[in-house]
C-alpha cells in the first residue's frame, strides 16, 4: 500500500518509527506492504515512486530538513505534489486549526478527489467541516478514518460503535485531554504550579502545537465535536460547543476539591441536543477522575447502562498506533472489497 505523509511533527515521526518496527508483523498478520512514497512538512515533500524509508526520512529531518534526502522529487507545495503522484492512503498528521481547518481541510479534499483513502489526526477540519467530509468521501468511495482525532490510542470510536451495535448511546461524558488531564494532576498532586505542568506535558509530547488549544478547551471541543458527529448523529461543529478552558482554575480550587474528595477534571458531555466542555468536580471514585495524560469516556445508553473506557489518550507513539489501525482496516475493507489494496 502506497502512503502518502504530511505533516512530520511527534505524530508524524512516530507513525514513521512505528512502520519501520512493525514492517513484519503488519506484512504476516495483514498481508500490508506499507511503502511511504511520500513525506511532507512545512518546508515541502519529497516524492519516491519505489518508496522512501523511514530512517532517511527521520534522519534528514533531524540533519536540516527533509530535502537533503536523495534520489528524490521535491514538492514545494503539497496540494500540487498531491495532484502529481498516485498513492493508496494519505496520512494527514498536520496539526489541528480549528480556525479554518488548514492545511488539512485542503489536503483531505484534494485527497478524497484523487481517490485516495484518508487517515487523518487532524482536528480542526473534522471540527468544523465533518458532514461535508464524510459526505464527500462517500461519494467517491473513499474510506475516511479519524480514530487518532479522539483519545489518542484508545479505540474509543471503535468501541462507542459497538456500544451502539444492539442498542442506542444517548449521551458521552469525557475527559478527552491528555494536557489538561496532565496538568490538574500535577496542581492536585505535586502542588505544581500551571505554567511547570504545561511545559512538562510539552515535553512529554502530550501538548498541541499550539498549547493554547489544549488550555482553553478547544481541543477538547474538537474531540467532543468529532464523537457527537459519529456517535449521536449530530450534525455540529466546534462553534456549537459552549466551552469554558482551565486558564481559570486556581490551585486553591484543586486543592480545595482533593480535601472533599473530589478532584477538577476539564469534563466534555455531548447529549440532550448541547454539547459542553468545562471544569467540574468528579468524586474520586468516578471512573472518569483519570490521572495525567490519561483519557476516559462515558457512553450512556438506552438499554445496557452506562460503558467506560480509559486509555492512553495523548502522546506519539500512542496516537501512531491508532494510524496504523486505521490503515490495516482499510487494508481489511478494500481487501474483503475484493480491490487491490
Ligand atoms: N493535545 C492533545 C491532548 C493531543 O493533550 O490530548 C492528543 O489529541
Amino acid at each position: 500500500m502506497r502512503v502518502a505523509l504530511v505533516g512530520l511533527g511527534v505524530v508524524g515521526r512516530s507513525f514513521l518509527e512505528l512502520v519501520a518496527k512493525n514492517r513484519g508483523e503488519l506484512v504476516s498478520r495483514y498481508g500490508l506492504g506499507l511503502r511511504v512514497v511520500f513525506a511532507a512538512d512545512r518546508s515541502g515533500g519529497i516524492y519516491r515512486a519505489s518508496g522512501l524509508s523511514p530512517d532517511e526520512i527521520l534522519d534528514a529531518k533531524r540533519e536540516g530538513g527533509i530535502s537533503r534526502v536523495a534520489n528524490t522529487r521535491f514538492y514545494a507545495n503539497v496540494l500540487d505534489a498531491l495532484q502529481d503522484f498516485e498513492a493508496d492512503v494519505l496520512v494527514d498528521a498536520t496539526p489541528t486549526n480549528i480556525v479554518d481547518g488548514e492545511p488539512s481541510y485542503s489536503i483531505i479534499r484534494r485527497a478524497i478527489l484523487r481517490e485516495m483513502d484518508v487517515v487523518t489526526v487532524s482536528k480542526g477540519a473534522l471540527a468544523l467541516y465533518m458532514p461535508a467530509l464524510k459526505e464527500m468521501a462517500s461519494r467517491r468511495n473513499v474510506l475516511l478514518k479519524f480514530s487518532g482525532t479522539v483519545g489518542g490510542g484508545m479505540p474509543v470510536l471503535a468501541f462507542a460503535r459497538e456500544c451502539s451495535r444492539a442498542d442506542r448511546v444517548e449521551a458521552i461524558e469525557g475527559i478527552l485531554n491528555g494536557t489538561t488531564n496532565y496538568i490538574l494532576t500535577k496542581m492536585e498532586e505535586e502542588g505544581l504550579d500551571f505554567r511547570q505542568a504545561l511545559a512538562e506535558a510539552q515535553r512529554l509530547g502530550y501538548a498541541e502545537a499550539d498549547p493554547s488549544l489544549d488550555v482553553k478547551g478547544l481541543d477538547t471541543a474538537c474531540k467532543i465535536t468529532i464523537l457527537a458527529n459519529e456517535v449521536l448523529g449530530m450534525k455540529a461543529n466546534v462553534h456549537d460547543v459552549k466551552v469554558t478552558g482551565i486558564e481559570n482554575v486556581s490551585a486553591e480550587e484543586v486543592n480545595r476539591a482533593r480535601y472533599s474528595g473530589k478532584a477538577v477534571r476539564l469534563v466534555a458531555f455531548a447529549g440532550d441536543g448541547k454539547i459542553e466542555v468545562r471544569p467540574r468536580e468528579l468524586d474520586v471514585r468516578d471512573p472518569l477522575a483519570v490521572k495525567m495524560a490519561m483519557n476516559a469516556v462515558r457512553f450512556k445508553t438506552t438499554f445496557s447502562g452506562s460503558h467506560v473506557i480509559t486509555g492512553k489518550g495523548a502522546g506519539g507513539t500512542e496516537t501512531a498506533t491508532a494510524i496504523i489501525r486505521d490503515i490495516t482496516s482499510i487494508k481489511i475493507k478494500r481487501t474483503e472489497a475484493g480491490e487491490n489494496a
